[in-house]
This record gives structure tokens, sequence and C-alpha cells, in this order.
């Protein structure tokens, strides 16, 4: 997959469409929770109108936690979000849902998001009857929603069960697309499909957010998915953002060590290339994911990165400028190029 991400970031002057500051999220209640390191630890990002921003991170990073408190499905424990500029932070989730139709969300598998008693026309009209709108405006618009997708308006009459899986999630962005909102959060929306399948399903997201300059926060594994649809990149450890920039220099010359190791574990189509990825990886001293818990206080990579000194264990290193790309490593300028 190589189409490039083509929609135009807004100015920097426009009102982030999706505005992150200082999130900390914790899970669990008592003094054990509060205790142990939080979910996610400090994230700030914004996303401008019609951009794309991936959110990447090996499994337990916190990708889905970020997601669940855009949406208010999980509470933020510090910090703020902004969408278009409104301070959502505080809101529940049916406040948000109702308030802020401009907030919707697509998850990884059609086969659970999708109520299987429900037929698609009423899938569809649930979010608009929340927003007030009922009978055959409704109607015409979860018709209209389906065809944006592709498919036939008829559809509407039918059960999940009588879909496939790459065309219940073309039901499912039509249901997180009916409300016209501006921001979209979309948790690994491709990874149940087939490859061929996720081609469709990137091609069609990547059209309609250009057609109604829809911002996206697309969480995926890997910088390779992320890279076909994204504009910028958030790569996230342990709930910490370690690196961000634009998707190609952050893909083609990360600056952190962390960004290097999960480049060279993603999956490649070649057995040769793989295999040489990760040899390279190993040679560099890399350790792998479930290693020892990092300190509290320093950096949270220590146990795996090759690069580690004292400081690293003491100093939570800051988000900086490197190259073209933020990384946030003491030691960023003495990372091998990949
Ligand atoms: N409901 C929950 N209760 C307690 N801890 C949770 C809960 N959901 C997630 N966590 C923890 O929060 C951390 C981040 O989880 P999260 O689901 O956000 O990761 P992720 O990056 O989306 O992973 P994956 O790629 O596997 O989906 C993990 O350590 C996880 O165990
Ligand atoms: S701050 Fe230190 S431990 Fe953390 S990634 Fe950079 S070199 Fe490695
Ligand atoms: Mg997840």
């Amino acid at each position: 997959m190589t189409a490039p991400a083509t929609a135009a970031p807004a100015a920097a002057t426009t009102t982030p469409a999706l505005e992150i500051r200082d999130l900390v999220v914790r899970y669990g209640s008592g003094r054990r929770a509060r205790q142990a390191p939080p979910a996610i630890d400090r994230v700030s990002f914004d996303i401008a109108p019609g951009e794309t921003v991936g959110l990447v991170g090996e499994s337990g990073s916190g990708k889905s936690t970020i997601g669940k408190a855009v949406l208010g499905l999980q509470p933020a424990a510090g910090g703020t979000i902004r969408v278009n500029g409104t301070d959502v932070t505080a809101m529940s989730l049916k406040q948000r849902s109702r308030q802020v139709a401009d907030l919707r969300v697509v998850f990884q598998d059609p086969y659970s998001s999708l109520n299987p008693a429900r037929t698609i026309g009423q899938t569809l009209a649930e979010p608009l009857r929340l927003m007030g709108v009922r009978g055959p405006e409704a109607a015409a618009r979860a018709r209209s929603g389906l065809e944006s997708v592709g498919l036939p308006g008829d559809a509407v009459d039918r059960y999940p069960a009588q879909f496939s899986g790459g065309q219940r999630q073309r039901i499912a962005i039509a249901r997180a697309l009916v409300c016209d909102p501006r921001v979209v959060v979309l948790d690994e929306p491709v990874s149940a499909l087939d490859l061929s399948t996720q081609a469709q399903v990137l091609n069609l997201l990547a059209d309609l957010r250009d057609q109604h300059g829809l911002a996206f926060l697309f969480i995926a594994h890997d910088l390779g998915v992320v890279r076909f649809l994204s504009q910028r990149t958030v790569v996230l450890y342990r709930g910490q953002v370690m690196e961000t920039g634009p998707v190609e220099a952050v893909s083609s010359a990360p600056r952190h060590p962390y960004t290097v190791a999960l480049t060279a574990a993603a999956p490649v189509p070649r057995p040769a290339e793989q295999a040489a990825r990760r040899a390279a990886r190993e040679a560099a001293g890399f350790g792998t994911a479930g290693v020892a818990q990092p300190s509290a206080t320093g950096c949270p990579f220590v146990p795996r990165c090759p690069l580690a000194t004292d400081v690293c264990g003491t100093e939570r290193p800051a988000l900086r400028l490197v190259e073209g790309t933020e990384a946030a490593c003491h030691h960023a300028d003495r990372v091998p190029a990949l």
C-alpha cells in the first residue's frame, strides 16, 4: 500500500478539530490504582480539520485508551480534550453524543460492532434520532449514507449477518458519518480485514475525508498502514508519546529508539527483508516487549534500549525537535539511521 495521504491540513491558525493537552487516564480506583503508572501519561497532540493523525504503538501502549477518552468512554484523570474548540473533558458519554455530534467512531471488529438484531436502517437511524432527525429525513439520510460508502440504498432492510466483513465495515463507516461529524476516531478499522479489502476500505476513508474535510484519529499497530492515510503520526509507548512528526519523516528517518524498534518489527511481505530487519534489530540490541518495569521517573524505554545511560533512568526526556521530527529521547542525535 503506497498511495500517498493527500488531504491538505488546514493552516496552523485554524482551531484544531481535536486538541488533546496533557491527557492522563487511569484505570481502576483506590490507592493501588493511583500508585500504578497511568495508562496515559501527559499526552498532547492536535488534529487539524481535514487531517489524519496516525496513532501507533505496540499492543497495550494505550492507543485505544486515548480513543476511549476522546469519545467519553473512559474519564480523563487530568488534562483537557477539545473538539472544535469546545472543552468536552468533563462531559459524559451521553452529553457528548448529544452535544458533540461532531465526534464519531469506527471500531476494529465489524462483526461485534453492529447489533445483529437490528436492520442496517435501524442502526443508521439511531445516531440521527439522538440528534432529533426522524421519519422520512432519517430514512433518506440512511440510504444516501450507504450509497456514499458504495453499498446499495436498499441494504437498509437487511441484517448485519447478510454482509461480508468488508461490507460491515463500510456500514460502520456509514453509521459514523451519517451525522456529518468533524472528527472520527478509527480504532484499527482495517485490522480484521484481508489485504485487498483493507486497501478498498482505506481508499474509501481517504476519499470521504477529502470530500468532507474530516479529521481522523487513526489508530493502528504498524506504521505501514498509518503511512497510507496519515499526514502526521504519534508514536506511543507505555502511555507516553515517544515521537511525533510528519509520517514520512517518522517512518523513514525515526529519531527515537522505540520507533526504530517498532519499524524494524513491522511485518513486510518479503521474508528475506523481514529476516534482515530482525537481524539488524537484534544486532542493535533492542529488547522485546514485556521485560522489566521501567523506572517511574525516567524514560519508559530504558529496560529495552541499547543507548540507555544513567540520565535515562532518572529524567523523563521531553519531546524536542530533531531533524524534522520531535523525539522524547536524551540521545536522539545518536540514534542510528534505519
Ligand atoms: N478496562 C481496563 N481496565 C484496566 N486496564 C485496562 C483496561 N483497558 C485497557 N487497560 C490497560 O491499559 C493499557 C493500554 O491499553 P489499550 O487497550 O489502550 O492499548 P492498545 O494500545 O489499544 O493495545 P492493542 O493494540 O492491543 O489494542 C494496557 O496496559 C491495558 O492493560
Ligand atoms: S531517553 Fe535513553 S532510554 Fe530512552 S529512548 Fe532515549 S536513549 Fe533510550
Ligand atoms: Mg487497542
